[in-house]
């Protein structure tokens, strides 16, 4: 072999090796989301989704909650891969009658509508599971809460998993063992649990899920049930969809009234106060930090949301960037 035809079989080698190394370092950067993921696809995305949630929220001030509680019902069931957002159809069972949502997940035409707005402006780029995570954080940072940079990158799912939506979503009933292991199975600390569940200081919940807390339980305020079971009657036969704040002092803004609702037993789910046991419990310093310090449960929220949005994410190639978010591409 010449020594031109060795070198240019090292120069070869050496420049499979570079293809072969940004291949592969370009595929771990697919692999995460960045909060620039469409800064040049759709630019005008971040603008087009705050305004369509405003007027959402101007409309019906609820909306915001409902929204946030969306992400939170897609990141725990198979990930944040829009897959709670599918329609069921004869042949399709989508997540959308699961225990957990079913008569109670609500908002999905707001997503409609941003989904429509953004694919008039940037076709097939935006997924789905991407417009949720800011719709999520927009209603948050416009009902008063904090601001995060939402990464961005996901893809959408082309399945859902009612028997997972079922099992995934705690239920109001979850003692704090169980709400620990839901959460720290899927890679969140016990912190980021209770930061989390202060997503409650926004939005309402129906009396069949509060009813057994305020009868039932010994470590309410009185006066709180009292005023509770008004609209919440004791017979499962009648009232079971009447409505209450999950914070009754302001369920309209984002703040730390959540907290201080819990150190006064006035959580209104059973899995609420379940996060405060009058200093007994492992969670009661979390509580207690939140319910005086604000700014920590904003600066601790916004990070946990982060993290969820980060489980069990599609990217690359994987899924499919829906065109409309209720079912797959044809
Ligand atoms: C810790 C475990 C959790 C349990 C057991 C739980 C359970 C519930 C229940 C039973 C309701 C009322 C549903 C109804 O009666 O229709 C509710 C509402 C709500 N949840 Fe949770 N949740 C949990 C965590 C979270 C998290 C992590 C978030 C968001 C970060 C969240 C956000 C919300 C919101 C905003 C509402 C009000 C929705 C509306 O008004 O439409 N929840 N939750
Ligand atoms: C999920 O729960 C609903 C309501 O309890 C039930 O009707 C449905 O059969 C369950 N689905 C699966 C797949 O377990
Ligand atoms: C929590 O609930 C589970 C399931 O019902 C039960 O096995 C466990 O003993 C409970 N833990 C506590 C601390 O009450």
């Amino acid at each position: 072999m010449s020594s031109m035809a060795a070198s240019l079989l090292i120069f070869t080698r050496y420049c499979m090796s570079l293809i072969l190394i940004v291949l592969v370092g370009s595929r771990s950067i697919y692999a995460q989301l960045s909060p620039d993921f469409y800064s040049h696809s759709c630019p005008e995305l971040f603008p087009t989704v705050k305004s369509t949630m405003e007027a959402a929220i101007n409309r019906e001030g609820r909306l915001g909650a409902s929204i946030l509680r969306l992400f939170f019902h897609d990141c725990f069931v198979k990930g944040c891969d829009a897959s709670n957002l599918f329609d069921d159809t004869p042949t399709f069972i989508g997540e959308k009658k699961a225990s957990p949502n079913r008569g109670s997940a609500r908002g999905f035409y707001v997503i409609d509508n941003i989904k429509d707005e953004v694919e008039n402006m940037c076709p097939g780029v935006v997924s789905c599971a991407d417009i949720l995570a800011i719709a999520a954080r927009d209603a948050v940072t416009i009902l008063g809460g904090p601001y995060w940079d939402v990464k961005l990158g996901r893809r959408d799912a082309m399945s859902a998993s009612q028997a997972a939506a079922n099992t995934s979503i705690p239920p109001p009933t979850s003692n704090l063992t169980q709400l620990i292991s839901s959460f720290t199975s899927r890679g969140l600390s016990i912190t980021d649990m209770v930061a989390l569940t202060g997503g409650h200081t926004i939005g309402r919940a129906r009396c069949r899920n509060y009813r057994a807390r305020i009868y039932n339980e010994p470590n309410i305020d009185m006066s709180f049930s009292r005023t509770r079971r008004c609209r919440c009657p004791r017979s499962n036969m009648t009232g079971n969809n009447n409505l209450a704040p999950v914070d009754y002092q302001t369920p309209g803004v984002f703040d730390n009234s959540f907290f201080k609702n819990l150190v006064n037993n006035k959580g209104l789910l059973h899995s609420d106060q379940q996060l405060y046991n009058h200093g007994a419990g492992p969670t009661d310093s979390i509580v207690l930090t939140y319910s005086y310090e604000p700014s920590t449960f904003a600066s601790d929220f916004a990070a946990a949301m982060i993290k969820m949005g980060d489980i069990g994410v599609l990217t690359g190639s994987d899924g499919e960037i829906r065109k409309n978010c209720r079912r797959v591409n044809y």
